[in-house]
């Protein structure tokens, strides 16, 4: 089974995004055939700074990779790398109504926030269409934000399909009931935007710093603590198993600690689970060659596919050679 997932190249990431996206991208690559690729032309819709998004494609896969994607299960590449997704990406455009684009949520909510509006943000779930397509994906594992693209991307098939027959593969999106909302620092959903995270890649200092801002109730040390509704617990239980959470509800209960104590258990929790990325992080970024070996690899199967594929929608729409 085929599962394709694209990453955008946006800069630090965070715990939210560990347990609520990649978690479940590691899952997929042990169980089907993941492609996985770095959205960089999704990303020129929003990032002008041309060393920034350079930097930042780079750091996505290095970021990858040190959390266990691993080039020998799954194909990881830089969707800029198989130019054929901007031949298919015109074509589809020619199968999409403009209604289908207007009554797109993520590009509604990004023109209301003052975002100005252009063309590539508006024909952004063609190009993801085109992605999808491209590689016959069957199942593409998104958020709740990215599923009417994912709709989107099935309207367009099925519309193509039925003038020039089967081409393409409809998928179908996959979202993860039993992810829950990891919460920041104060409590709201944990988002770069609201600059309450916890950063997965930071100093033992600074990640001292961002536990250490996490809102709590205030009890005096010895009194007996709730655990079901503080900040500090529920991001604990991320990282602990059931005798775990048990050992931690029963010293909340017992009183006699405070929550700096908890804070502290927290930072180490964090610290070592992220370990062993940490020094595969370090390695790459040492060994930037390495990195671009693995992308050239990844770029090479998936361009063979993307040929191939695309040789047969050419036939299709009577593109002469
Ligand atoms: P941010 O809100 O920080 O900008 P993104 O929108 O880039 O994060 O999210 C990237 C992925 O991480 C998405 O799949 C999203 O669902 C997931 N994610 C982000 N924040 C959280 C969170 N607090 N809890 C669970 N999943 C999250
Ligand atoms: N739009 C997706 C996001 O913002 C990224 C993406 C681009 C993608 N192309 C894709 C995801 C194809 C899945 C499949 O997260």
């Amino acid at each position: 089974m085929r599962v394709i997932t694209g990453i955008q190249p946006s800069g630090t990431l965070h715990i939210g995004n560990y347990f609520g996206a990649i978690k479940q991208m590691l899952d997929f690559q042990d169980k089907s055939d993941l492609f996985i690729f770095i959205a960089d032309y999704h990303a020129l819709t929003s990032l002008k700074d041309a060393e920034a998004l350079r930097k930042n494609t780079i750091d996505a896969a290095i970021t990858y990779l040190a959390l266990g994607i691993d080039p020998e299960k799954s194909t990881l590449w830089v969707q800029s790398d198989v130019k054929e997704v901007l031949e298919l990406y015109w074509i589809l455009s020619g199968y999409t109504p403009m209604g289908l684009l207007e009554r797109a949520h993520s590009y509604k909510d990004k023109v209301a926030k003052g975002i100005s509006a252009n063309h590539a943000l508006f024909s952004y779930p063609v190009l993801m269409a085109a992605d999808i397509l491209l590689y016959d994906a069957e199942i593409v594992p998104v958020g709740k934000d990215q599923i009417q693209h994912v709709e989107i991307t099935r309207d367009i098939a099925i519309k193509f399909n039925n003038e020039k027959g089967e081409i393409f593969t409809l998928p179908d999106f996959k979202t993860d009931e039993n992810i829950q909302t990891v919460p920041g620092t104060d409590g709201a959903k944990m988002s770069k935007s609201y600059g309450n995270t916890i950063d997965l890649f930071t100093t033992e200092k600074q990640l001292k710093k961002q536990t250490g801002k996490i809102v709590t109730e205030s009890v005096p040390m010895e009194a007996p603590k709730e655990y079901a509704n503080c900040n500090v617990y529920n991001l604990c239980k991320l990282f602990l198993d059931e005798a775990g959470q048990q050992e931690l509800q029963a010293r909340y209960q017992r009183g006699g600690e405070g929550h700096g104590h908890f804070k502290m258990y927290l930072k180490e929790l964090i610290w070592d689970h992220f370990a062993e990325a940490r020094e595969k992080r370090a390695y790459y970024l040492d060994h930037e060659d390495e990195v671009r070996q693995i992308l050239d690899e990844g770029a090479k199967k998936a361009s063979a596919i993307a040929r191939e594929k695309m040789q047969i929608v050419r036939d299709a729409v009577g593109i002469y050679r």
